[in-house]
């Protein structure tokens, strides 16, 4: 425990701590030992499609349901518990993402159901001849819903394409495309699948200097598990994460300030209060789930010993799981440098550690085959990435083989992707 300060708490899985220039490094053992479903021996390096959950997350869902829940609005405990449930679970979302505030979390079932949901309501407010900004670089789940509500609203799309062959997404690429009808930028933290993490911060700035309505929506679904987020700093009006990839449940949320919400009109039910964030959120809720995403914040913010409010240990926490994974990057990138049957999609200038490739002469599929007789999880496919498998030509041949690291990965991990990926040298068709 050397350079552990004395008042540092060790609840949570944090083990012993390594103090780093960065800070302290993560346990990764005793991570792992958090997530039972880790001891079946796989190598998990399919989180960018969703991550395990560890015991702690189980256990608060589980607990909601023994404990009791009622539907939202009685007057009894039970609903009152869910109530609790639904108002912690937008305190953890704020606290994750530096939100304004946690009356401004809408949640939900998936980040692609909000998107919908905000581009049916962010719609209403734009005019024929407005304009909104697209990139070539999202996941469909960022695109598709605003081209829909576009063309109903008689709104022009304009694409922001990555650069060839890093696949970048310079800034001044989307700062091309705005001008003063722009009413959207949507764009990503981080790509899915090639990783590239754009320069939000400038891109925001350049879409202000543009118009005056514009609203910056951002993708935080890839970048959120992969390093601290301040949603302000980034410049994201509205900012949407997936709780399934960070170690919580099958949930979403997008997360703006209140006074934003109250300006847009989602369709609702009419027996619905029309209050925010509860007119965005359509039926009845998963309370035992929001029981659950809270505890997955918790658990993110444990990965650390640390002092302080929650969003401090996350900073510190999400901050060692950054300089955790971009060690395992590294190892990927370097062991897959000298294969020359790998060929890697993109080299971003700054990424999260996420790595897209083909292995010459062979399907995708095959790959990913290959893998999972290894017990190596990989995907392969578009991956949702549909826009950038269709803009360099790779979506008709089966796109590309996905490999991710998470909080739980270990050396060992990356080591046996590379060893059934030496093994392929020469096994392709062409
Ligand atoms: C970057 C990114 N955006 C959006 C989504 C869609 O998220 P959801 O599955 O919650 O709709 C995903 C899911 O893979 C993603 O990786």
């Amino acid at each position: 425990m050397s350079g552990v300060p004395a008042d540092v708490s060790t609840s949570g899985v944090a083990g012993a701590p390594r103090a780093t220039a960065q800070g302290f490094a993560l346990d990764v053992a005793a991570v792992r030992s958090a997530y039972p479903a880790l001891s079946d021996g796989w190598a998990y390096l399919d989180g960018a499609a969703g991550t395990q959950v560890p015991e702690a997350v189980i256990a608060a869902e589980s607990a909601a349901y023994r404990q009791g829940l009622g539907n939202h609005g009685g007057f009894f405990a039970a609903a009152q518990r869910s109530a609790a449930h639904a108002r912690a679970a937008r305190q953890a979302v704020a606290d994750l993402l530096g939100a304004p505030d946690p009356d401004g979390v809408v949640l939900g079932p998936s980040t692609t159901a909000l998107t919908f949901r905000f581009a049916d309501a962010l719609a209403k407010t734009w005019q024929p001849g407005d304009e909104i900004v697209l990139t070539r670089l999202d996941h469909d789940a960022n695109v598709r819903p605003w081209v829909l509500a576009a063309a109903r609203a008689g709104v022009t799309v304009r694409w922001a394409d990555p650069v060839l062959p890093s696949l970048d997404l310079p800034t001044e690429v989307v700062a091309a495309q705005v001008g003063p009808r722009t009413r959207l930028v949507a764009v990503t933290a981080a790509s899915n699948v090639v990783g590239t993490r754009p320069d939000l911060p400038a891109i925001a700035a350049a879409a202000r200097a543009a118009s005056d309505q514009v609203l910056v929506y951002v993708d935080g679904v890839h970048a959120v598990p992969h390093g601290a987020v301040d949603m302000g700093a980034l410049g994201a009006d509205l900012m949407a994460t997936s709780a399934y990839k960070w170690s919580g449940p099958h949930l979403a949320a997008v997360a703006g300030a209140p006074v934003l919400l109250a300006d847009l009109h989602p369709d609702k039910l009419d027996s619905v209060v029309d209050v925010t964030p509860d007119r965005f959120e359509r039926g009845t809720p998963p309370f035992a789930q929001h029981a659950g995403l809270a505890a997955a914040v918790d658990h993110l913010a444990g990965l650390l010993p640390g002092t302080g409010d929650r969003r401090a240990r996350l900073l510190a926490s999400m901050t060692a799981v950054e300089a955790h994974e971009s060690g395992l990057l590294c190892r990927l990138l370097d062991g897959i440098a000298p294969m020359v049957h790998v060929e890697r999609i993109g080299a971003p200038t700054r990424q999260a550690p996420t790595v897209w490739f083909r292995v010459r002469g062979m399907h995708p599929d095959e790959v990913a085959q290959a893998c999972a007789r290894a017990r190596v999880n990989v995907w392969s496919g578009h991956n949702y990435a549909w826009e950038l498998a269709g803009f360099l030509g790779i979506r008709e041949s089966g796109s590309a083989v996905r490999a991710g690291m998470s909080c739980y990965t270990d050396p060992s991990d990356v080591d046996r992707l590379l060893e059934v990926l030496a093994s392929l040298a020469g096994a392709g068709r062409r």
